[in-house]
């Protein structure tokens, strides 16, 4: 099995490129097929979900507007449990469907503290794809309408995902590796 090092960790391969990208079309197909007609406008949450925001925005078929917000609320490998956003919205939500697009949804914090600023807008809906979820470490109660990855409560890295800022750039998704 293949193993990559980030700063002190070592992490082995979990999901591949082409895997990856399998569930990210099928994501797309289906958003094709519900929002035909309409022009969805997505909310990338960065830093994260800035290369599933992508590969899924690429392949979609239909009208559609994408935005970003910058959200966090991990240090190293663990949840802080504090939401900070340094980048707001700046588009009217009034009106639209909104797809929030995240890379995963661990605790779901992140999601049921920031889904009341939305829904003040009066959008006309919203639903969330994210590209990964771990049921397992669920807090709030969140549900992912459009989901790629249902995975077990590890940590991982790559495809957008990172370990204290690297990993980002890594092409598949890999799984701490527990030594011990
Ligand atoms: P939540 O608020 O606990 O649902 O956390 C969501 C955010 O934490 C995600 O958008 C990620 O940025 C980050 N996160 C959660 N799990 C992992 C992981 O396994 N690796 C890297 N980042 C993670
Ligand atoms: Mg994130």
């Amino acid at each position: 099995m293949h193993s990559i090092q980030v700063h002190d960790k070592s992490f082995t391969s979990f999901l591949s490129h082409e895997e990856i990208l399998t569930q990210v079309e099928k994501i797309a197909h289906q958003i094709n097929t519900d929002y035909s007609g309409r022009c969805p406008l997505f909310i990338a949450i960065l830093n994260g979900s800035f290369m599933f925001g992508s590969d899924l925005f690429k392949s979609l078929s239909i009208e559609a507007e994408i935005c970003f917000i910058k959200l966090a609320s991990y240090k190293g490998i663990k949840s802080t449990g504090q939401v900070t956003t340094s980048i707001g919205l700046d588009v009217s939500l009034k009106d639209r469907d909104v797809i929030l697009i995240e890379d995963i949804v661990d605790t779901g914090k992140t999601l049921h503290e920031f889904l009341p600023q939305l829904f003040d807008q009066n959008p006309s809906s919203i639903r969330i794809a994210s590209l990964l979820h771990k049921p397992d470490a669920l807090l709030y109660p969140i549900k992912v309408d459009y989901l790629g990855f249902e995975v077990p409560n590890k940590f991982l890295v790559g495809y957008g995902l990172d370990y204290d800022g690297l990993g980002r750039n890594l092409k598949d998704i890999y799984q701490l590796k527990i030594t011990e």
